[in-house]
This record gives C-alpha cells, structure tokens and sequence, in this order.
C-alpha cells in the first residue's frame, strides 16, 4: 500500500543555502516510520519551520528523504498505548516533520506519549488552525502565569503579532483579560484584524527593531516574543519591574544583543519557550487551556485551507513574509 506524503529529499543540483528540494510523492506505508501509533492524517499546518523544511533550506531536516511536517491531525489507525481505533488526536513537534517523518503525509506513526486526544469541542480542522503555532502561543501565556504575569499587571506585548504565533497570542491573552499590545511590520494591512483580535494598541515593529540602550522608559509588565535579535533586547530593556518575556522565535534573527542591566536592575525574567520537545504533562495541560480560553471561532478569519501541494507554494510566501495568520493543510486534498 502506498500513501501521499510532501517528501524532502537532498537535491544533487542543490546549492548550500537550498540543499533540498520538496515533492508530493506516493510513498509505500513503511515511509510512515516505524512509532507505534498509526495515524490517519487528516489535517497539517504550515508552520515557519515546515516552510524552511519545504523550501530546501537547511537545518530543519537532518537525514532525507523524509515527510516535511511538524504538525497531524487525524485519528487512530492502530491501537497502542492509551489509544483506540478511531480516537482523534493531534500531535506537535515531538520530532516529526524533523526526525521523524511528519505529518504533511496521509499517514504518519508517532510515539503515543507525545500524543494528545482531540479536547471536547475542538474540531480536526481548528486543531490544525492551532496547530504548533497556537499550542507555543499557549506555552508562552502558561510562563507568563507562571512567573505571576496576571490580567492587570499592565500592558502585555506581542511581537510578530500577524504571524501564526503572534496571532494566536494575541486572541488568547485577548480573551483572558490582558491588556495586549501587539508589534507587526504590517500594521496597515494587519492592525485591523489584530484589534478584532482583542490588541488594544498596535505598534509598528521597527520601533523594536534598532539598536536600542540597555534599559529603556518601562512599559511593558510581560511579553511574547518570536523574533528575537534586536527586537527581543529592546523588549526586555522595555520590560517593568519583576516583568518576564517569553521568548520561541528567531524570526529577525538568532542573536541576542543584550546586557544582563533589565536582569540585575529590573528584576525581569526570559522564559524559554520549547514545543517540540515539550512532556507529555504540558501537552495535556495546554491543549486543554487551548479548549477553555481561545474563542473556537476566532481563528476561522485568520486562517485559510490548502491542499496538500500546495503547501510547496506556500512555503515561499511564508519565508517572504506574505502570509498572515495560519495555514490549514487539508492532507487528503
Ligand atoms: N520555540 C518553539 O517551540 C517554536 C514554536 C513555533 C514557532 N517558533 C518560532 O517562532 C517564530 C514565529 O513562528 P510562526 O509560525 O509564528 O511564523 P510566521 O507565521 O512566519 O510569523 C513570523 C512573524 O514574525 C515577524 N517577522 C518576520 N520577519 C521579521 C523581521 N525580520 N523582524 C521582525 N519581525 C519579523 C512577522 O510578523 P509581522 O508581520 O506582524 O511583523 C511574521 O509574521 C519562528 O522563528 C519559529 O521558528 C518556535
């Protein structure tokens, strides 16, 4: 038996910035992996990650040929573990889509503690429109609380606020009660939908992007951040007292140009944030917060459906920054 999968595979004519190259292929069902759970894909996403790994580009996938995605949404081919036949779940990061095949593929095997059932009231496809995008958004809002960032404690910043990431913790920190500000590069094309979010105020993202001094007039009491660089170290120089800043992305870079000053003089804590490899404990608590405080309807603006090739082509508007919001893949289009 074989199945469709977007397969990336080393590409002899390839050059050092695109080792790779990305095709929808039928694969035989060993290509699924050899993890114990069997699942019927229904949905994927195309998160920043897949988009490098569909583009050729290199660092996402180590050991080609395998099946680009880190996101599945489907339901249980072969029972294992606490999983029955037919139960719908949905698995981020975890490796797949990096180490392990992914789940831009119509089936996928997964280890099962990296698994999650479907919560109550959320459909296959919302799952996908959450995806690792809204599960890190939510990871994110969980160290805030962590580190005693409460609705009330004043303006909370979301950078990258028209990305997937920022989108998501934009509507969720929204919902809570919090006070958002969110920072986009887009903001005439992108704040509109961002206030009906919930943000309160919209900044535009080069007033984070410069050098900026160590420590800054204070403003914010925490923030999201998933672009990093310069942006991040203004952030955290913007940050109150006993403020913490929650940092998943790179999305201006890998870098960090920052003094230890908003640490020692400030009292301000930098959350890690880490999806793939996340226990399974987390997993189960975020989805669950994910189905009691992210409206199920909000992300039906902010995301659109695509079929399984064309996540090729929407990899290169993703790098290019001409994608807002998320997207759906429908795996068995
Ligand atoms: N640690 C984890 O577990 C984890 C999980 C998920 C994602 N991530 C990372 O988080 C980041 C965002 O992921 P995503 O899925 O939300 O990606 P995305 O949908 O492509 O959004 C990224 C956003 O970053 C902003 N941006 C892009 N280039 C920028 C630049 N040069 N300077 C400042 N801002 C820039 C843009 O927002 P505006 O248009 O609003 O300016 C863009 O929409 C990526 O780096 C991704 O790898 C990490």
């Amino acid at each position: 038996m074989t199945h469709r999968a977007l397969v990336v595979r080393a590409d002899p004519s390839g050059t050092r910035e695109r080792p790779h190259a990305a095709a929808l292929e039928h694969v035989a069902d060993e290509a699924a992996g050899d993890a114990d759970l069997l699942v019927d894909v229904a949905f994927s996403s195309v998160n920043y990650k897949d988009a490098l790994a569909l583009a050729g580009r290199p660092g996402i996938i180590s050991s080609p040929p395998l099946a680009a995605g880190i996101d599945a949404v489907g339901t249980v081919a072969s029972a294992a573990g606490r999983f029955s036949v037919g139960d719908a779940v949905v698995v981020n990061g975890a490796g797949i889509g990096e180490r392990t095949p992914g789940g831009l593929s119509e089936r996928v095997r997964v280890d099962p503690a990296s698994v999650v059932r479907l919560p109550e009231g959320i459909t296959p496809w919302r799952a996908a429109a959450i995806g690792t995008a809204g599960f890190t958004a939510m990871l994110s809002v969980l160290a805030l609380e962590r580190h005693g960032v409460v609705p009330g404690s004043g303006p909370v910043l979301v950078t990258g606020a028209a990305g997937g990431v920022g989108t998501i913790a934009v509507a969720l920190l929204a919902r809570l009660g919090y006070d958002v500000t969110a920072s986009t590069g887009r903001v005439d094309e992108q704040g509109g939908r961002l206030r009906a979010l919930g943000a309160r105020t919209v900044v535009d993202r080069a007033e984070l992007g410069g050098e900026g001094k160590p420590l800054q007039k204070a403003v914010w009491a925490g923030a999201i951040d998933s672009v990093g660089s310069r942006t991040l170290a203004n952030v955290l120089a913007r940050t109150a007292w006993g403020g913490t800043v929650t940092a998943c992305g790179l999305a201006q870079g890998a870098d960090l140009p920052t003094t230890v000053l908003p640490f020692i003089l400030r009292g301000v804590t930098l959350a890690g944030i880490n999806s793939v490899d996340a226990p399974p404990a987390l997993r189960e608590e975020a989805w669950a917060r994910l189905a009691a405080d992210l409206d199920p309807a909000v992300l039906d603006d902010s995301t659109a459906t695509i079929p399984l090739a064309g996540a090729l082509s929407a990899a290169e508007d993703v790098l290019a920054g001409r994608v807002a919001g998320r997207l759906v893949v429908d795996v068995r289009a």
